[in-house]
């Protein structure tokens, strides 16, 4: 069993280890665990994700629980104000920035559970399409995002300190409203990110 709440500054050092640890699950294969590590030394360490749930009207994360411990095990997070990339096309658009499940949640329908929750809260803020970038060649995240309706568009490049990676994917797909695929406790305060962090 598992729960879903929005993140709290003083989730971020245990965020750290898990978003530095599926990140790696995500990328280290395809960009080399060199830059998967240097990455996640600089955007994932505790400090700057701390900063981020803090910035409460830029960012919005959705984590997901184990029920029982409380232990984090995996997240979604909305980048409420990055511009979408230029194939997108469809209406007041927002990013699906980060979506990552803990290995042992895999398959279980957290990673459902998460999206529906960004979707939630995307809708709450009156986004109403959901896009994302993903490399084709990590495939379960692929097959995952084509089964629940994404669509590919264009290509998006990222460049390294040693090279570049020319086959990213930007994927979108309409907000559906944000209904609920499980039957997980469900703990999204009905305030604006706004008003948390006046709250704060
Ligand atoms: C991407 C992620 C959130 C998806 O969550 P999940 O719980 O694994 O997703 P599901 O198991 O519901 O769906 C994955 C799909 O890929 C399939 N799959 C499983 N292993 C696979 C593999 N090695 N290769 C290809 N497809 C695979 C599953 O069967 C399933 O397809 P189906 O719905 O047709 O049965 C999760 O795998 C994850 O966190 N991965 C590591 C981090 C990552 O890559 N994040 C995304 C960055 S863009």
């Amino acid at each position: 069993m598992f729960a879903l709440r929005v993140a709290v500054p003083s989730d971020a050092e245990e965020l750290s280890r898990l978003a530095t640890e599926t990140f790696h699950d995500g990328w280290a294969s395809i960009i080399g665990e060199e830059f998967a590590n240097a990455y996640a030394a600089e955007h994932l360490r505790s400090e700057r994700l701390g900063a981020e749930i803090e910035e409460g009207d830029t960012h919005h994360f959705a984590l997901a629980t184990n029920a029982e411990t409380g232990a984090i095990i995996g997240y979604g997070k909305l980048g409420l104000k990055r511009p979408a990339h230029e194939s997108v096309l469809g209406p007041r658009p927002v990013v699906l920035q980060r979506f990552y499940v803990a290995a042992a949640g895999r398959g279980t329908g957290v990673a459902d559970a998460l999206l529906s929750a960004c979707e939630q809260e995307a809708t709450r803020l009156l986004f109403a399409t959901l896009w994302l970038e993903c490399d084709p060649r990590n495939e379960r995240a692929w097959r995952f995002y084509e089964r629940r309706g994404f669509i590919a568009r264009g290509v998006s490049i990222y460049h390294y300190p040693n090279g570049f990676n020319d086959k990213i994917r930007i994927m979108e797909r309409p907000i559906t409203g944000g209904e609920r695929t499980t039957s997980a406790p469900f703990a999204y305060p009905h305030k604006s990110p706004q008003d948390q962090n006046k709250a704060s």
